[in-house]
């Protein structure tokens, strides 16, 4: 898929009421978006299968809903105050900012593109740059002169040469490197077109606020930039009332806020945003097992929708963040490359027992099983292995994954089709019924049939417009399956069924539709 994809996918997600520019009739505000009529029932529906799955599906595991706003100390004990930044350097000459480690890579990803370019034309092997990544993973035989000829080309010792300096500078928070390699590779803003910066500076991502009504007595709260905090803060309040037992997490969604320095690319980063996190409590020493362990279930959640194996690929993360001692990432395949969509972190103690420190309360859990001396394991702040997923970033895969043309029609009547293929568990309207007339009765009695269905499932009605074009804008929308009620239907009460991924139309009893729908959409298809 490609860039040009990308912006139908964009522009589909607007006309068919899936995502808004916030505040559009003012021009909208940067990277701030909202969900439409449709947006918000396709991400319910996405927000419930993660609940499902690990909420429901663990008796050792459950959720919280904790507040947005946090005692400001919080945020000093999880080191977001201090160490939550990004850096960044200006342009002199447009005022324009940019992440600096984000020039580096944009730079090392277009010198990648040319030696893939380069290569293509030596070997003669034809090879899309956004196949490379997947097809490396897996190489087969006849590719394999390809990476060969690819990994001793020069531009691409360059590039790997260049990832290493980032990554060090990045490793020892070397912000004056960071200026070196821009200022060696001669990169260039690209509004002014000069090499022009500034020094490159921390910038902290978190939003602040004032808590209180007069100015004098307020206190400076900040907009959580992650929900992991509400679930560290809230540890012992649930284990004690839910009388948890080592190893169990807690799950909670949410929205979280950062002052991106850029943010592009639609729904992929924006400044309020939705997170899906899950902090799984574990006894020290087990990290390693656990991190292993949510890796494997993670993917396999992934696996799950059915987006295609090759889509996902594990990421590890060469700087830690300043909490964890193992990271991954995975990322999936946006026409724009392989990005993060979630995050698997091994956090260590590190959040406990910080809030431990500055709240003065113990953070600490009385494990009563013993030990292989057959001593019980005692007291002690729990590791944990943390599940972080971006709803907003899973929403933008699903699209990009289900949005298809296609050809459709005779050879005299050739026409394209736009096509939303989502898991039908996850359409925002699981049916749409349609009387085949306005007239006759016909709306009467689709209306019977859909306040039957109702109860169950998110229906469409409509009775406008020909069939045909009835059909194509539900196919737009998702909706796995359409029922036609017509002349015949009020003789023999059959409907018509149309399928939305083969067309198919076929006639059955209005009394089987509901077995039908039932089949399709039950939830052991993605949790069995
Ligand atoms: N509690 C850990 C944490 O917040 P993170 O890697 O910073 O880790 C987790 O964020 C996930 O949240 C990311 O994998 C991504 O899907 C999502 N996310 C982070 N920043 C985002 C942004 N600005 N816009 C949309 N999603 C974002």
């Amino acid at each position: 898929m490609s860039e040009e994809v990308f912006k139908k996918v964009v522009s589909h997600a607007k006309e068919y009421g899936f995502v808004f520019p916030s505040s559009e009739i003012y021009d909208g505000l940067g990277a701030v978006y909202d969900y439409g009529q449709n947006g918000v029932e396709l991400k319910n529906n996405l927000r419930t299968y993660w609940w499902k799955a690990m909420v429901q599906m663990h008796e050792n595991i459950v959720g919280i809903d904790a507040a947005i706003f946090m005692h400001p100390k919080v945020w000093k004990a999880s080191g977001h105050i201090d160490g939550f930044s990004d850096p960044m350097i200006d342009n002199k000459d447009s005022k324009k900012r940019y992440r600096a480690d984000q020039l580096i890579e944009n730079q090392i990803a277009e010198l990648q593109m040319q030696a893939t370019a380069m290569v293509i034309q030596e070997t003669g092997i034809d090879i899309h740059h956004e196949q490379m990544s997947a097809i490396f993973d897996e190489p087969n035989e006849k590719y394999k002169r390809f990476f060969e000829e690819h990994a001793k080309n020069p531009l691409t010792l360059k590039a790997n040469n260049l990832q290493s300096r980032l990554d060090n500078a990045l490793l020892n928070n070397d912000l004056a490197e960071l200026k070196k390699i821009i200022e060696d590779e001669k990169i260039k803003c690209e509004v002014s077109k000069t090499s022009n910066w500034t020094e490159v500076r921390q910038f902290n991502l978190m939003f602040a606020t004032e808590m209180g009504a007069m100015a004098e007595d307020a206190d400076k709260v900040y907009l959580r930039p992650e929900t992991a905090q509400g679930i560290f803060v809230n540890f012992l309040n649930v284990q004690k009332t839910g009388r948890m037992k080592i190893p169990f997490g807690i799950a909670q969604t949410g929205k979280a806020f950062r002052n991106e320095i850029i943010a592009r690319q639609f729904i992929m980063r924006m400044r309020e945003f939705e997170q899906m996190e899950m902090q799984f409590f574990i006894r020290p020493g087990t990290q390693k097992q656990w991190y292993e362990y949510w890796k494997e279930a993670r993917i396999q959640w992934h696996n799950k929708l059915g987006f295609g194996k090759e889509k996902y690929r594990f990421h590890d993360h060469v700087k830690l963040a300043h909490y964890a001692d193992a990271a991954v990432d995975i990322e999936f395949d946006f026409p724009f490359g392989f990005k993060e969509m979630e995050g698997i972190h091994s956090r260590t103690d590190f959040d406990l027992r910080n809030h431990q420190e500055l709240s003065g309360k113990k953070m600490q859990y009385f494990d009563a099983e013993l030990d292989e001396n057959g001593k019980p394991y005692g007291n002690y702040v729990p590791y944990v292995i943390e599940t972080s997923i971006g709803l907003d970033r899973l929403f933008l895969a699903t699209l990009c994954a289900c949005y298809k043309e296609e050809e459709v029609g005779e050879e005299d009547k050739k026409d394209t089709r736009v096509v939303l293929t989502l898991p039908s568990l996850l359409a925002p309207y699981k049916v749409a019924i349609f009387p085949l007339t306005k007239k006759d009765g016909l709306p009467e009695k689709a209306r019977v049939i859909m306040d039957e269905l109702k109860l169950e499932y998110n229906c469409f009605y409509e009775e406008k417009d020909a069939i045909g074009k009835r059909y194509r804008r539900q196919d737009a929308l998702g909706t796995p399956f359409c029922i036609t009620v017509d002349h015949d239907t009020l003789n023999d009460d059959t409907v018509t069924i149309r399928y939305r991924d083969t067309m198919q139309q076929e006639r059955i009893p209005a009394a089987k539709i509901k077995e039908i729908l039932r089949e399709e959409l039950d939830w052991k298809k993605l949790l069995g």
